[in-house]
């Protein structure tokens, strides 16, 4: 008895590869497509075979399913993996879309106490209980877009109190829902106000992380990775690798923002602090890509931000040519509205001159590297997690060229063999 039967595929995209072997440089090669295929998904929620339509009907021809799709005239692919986002909040930053349209800079409405101090006021005030369903609801349109694995920051509380509470609010997402969640202490988002860096700073090594550990032991919270806005006017270098290391010490791993509005050499720290991944990376220098490249440190895109922002463009190509991991993410937050992986997917493409191949590559199991689960998750291989997206079209690249109105495109989102 197994759980799912999917039957006949047109295309079954499988982006081989695991972990660190896998590079996006060789994606083309790797991004094997079948055709008239099949895959089973067994009761552990685990790929069990996956192969050639007439191979799959034998070796289980006496076996029984709870679940069968006929796939015929359909494309199975991994369940995208959304490597970057801030999804749980109160209130919205509409207004600032129109100030930013307008002419204001992300900086300027920041230092003038809009931006992510705005959400933070509104996050404070918020219950445990509306944060959960304004966030469980978010999850379900990302979940609806393609994703099954979603990074999940905290960041708009800073004080200890409201970045706890947005914790608890995503373990109790990670615990309840058919998503897969890797949680992110972001507690170094923002100085908040009234404090200077360096009191931020001692704040977080000496108070918070603390707690985190203490949580993670009693079982109560199990955080991932930590997180820093490494940013000029924000947290400095030197403050960055305080945080980051401190971190590190109670078993986070590294994944935080840098080099997006100034160059801060925040990818040389993140290739010698050993983190995994690096987000943003518009400002990054030539020295911080080969060290990137060297230390297997992923680069998560995100080209929602430097579309919205009217930013330079992250250099995708050179860091691909250097050999780095590239993944993306949707950054998901109030300043970058943007539920859909395969929106993502399409603006790399055309603004960072991606390929299709590599994107979807980034935005599967590079994106799964990034969060340390290329081993479980990203691609579908035997013995993976059985999580997929099927969409109702002959060719694959329909999920990347169509932009916009993925909802109608995507059949059946699949997590663990369960069709949600
Ligand atoms: O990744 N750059 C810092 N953090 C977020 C924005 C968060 C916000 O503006 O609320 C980002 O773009
Ligand atoms: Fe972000």
């Amino acid at each position: 008895r197994h759980r799912l039967l999917l039957e006949n595929a047109q295309q079954l995209v499988l982006v081989c590869g695991r972990g660190e072997e896998y590079l996006l440089r060789e994606a083309a090669a790797s991004l094997a497509v079948l055709r008239d295929a099949s895959l089973v998904v067994g009761l552990d929620g685990c790929i069990k075979a996956v192969g050639q339509a007439d191979v799959i009907r034998n070796q289980f021809s006496g076996a029984t399913f709870e679940r069968i799709i006929d796939c015929s005239g359909k494309c199975v692919l991994p369940g995208l993996v959304d490597a970057h986002t801030h999804p749980v909040w109160a209130g919205d930053r509409v207004h600032e879309f129109a100030m930013k349209l307008a002419g204001a800079s992300y900086m300027e409405i920041h230092q003038a106490g809009g931006g992510i101090h705005f959400t933070v006021e509104h996050t404070r005030k918020a219950t445990e209980e509306e944060l959960f369903n304004t966030f469980k609801h978010r999850l379900e349109r990302m979940r609806r877009a393609g994703s099954t694995l979603i990074e999940c920051k905290s960041g708009y509380g800073l004080n200890l109190e409201t970045e706890l509470k947005m914790l608890r609010v995503i373990e109790r997402a990670k615990q309840s829902m058919d998503i897969g969640i890797s949680s992110t202490y972001c507690g170094a988002h923002s100085v908040p106000k009234g404090k200077t860096v360096t009191e931020a700073t001692d704040d977080i090594i000496n108070n918070h992380l603390p707690k985190l550990k203490e949580l993670k032991l009693s079982g109560e919270i199990h955080v991932n990775n930590i997180d820093v806005f490494c940013e000029k006017g924000v947290f400095d270098l030197d403050s960055t690798r305080r945080i980051l290391q401190a971190g590190k010490d109670i078993g986070l791993q590294i994944n935080f923002h840098g080099d997006e509005l100034h160059p801060m050499k925040s990818a040389e720290l993140g290739a010698e602090l050993g983190a995994q991944a690096i987000s943003h990376l518009e400002e990054v220098s030539d020295e911080g890509i080969t060290a990137m490249a060297r230390a297997k440190c992923a680069a998560v895109l995100l080209p929602t931000t430097a579309y919205i922002l009217r930013l330079k463009q992250p250099q995708a190509r050179k860091m691909l040519e250097e050999g780095v991991i590239v993944a993306l993410g949707s950054d998901f937050n109030p300043n970058a509205y943007c539920f859909s992986m395969p929106m993502v997917m399409h603006l790399a493409c055309v603004n960072m001159k991606m390929s299709m191949n590599e994107a979807l590559a980034a935005a599967t199991i590079n994106a799964a590297y990034a969060l340390g689960k290329s081993d479980t998750h990203g691609s579908i291989e035997t013995g993976k997690q059985g999580d997929l997206v099927i969409i109702n079209s002959s060719r694959w690249e329909h999920l990347i060229y169509q932009f916009g109105g993925h909802e109608a495109l995507i059949d059946y989102v699949i997590v663990k063999g369960k069709v949600i």
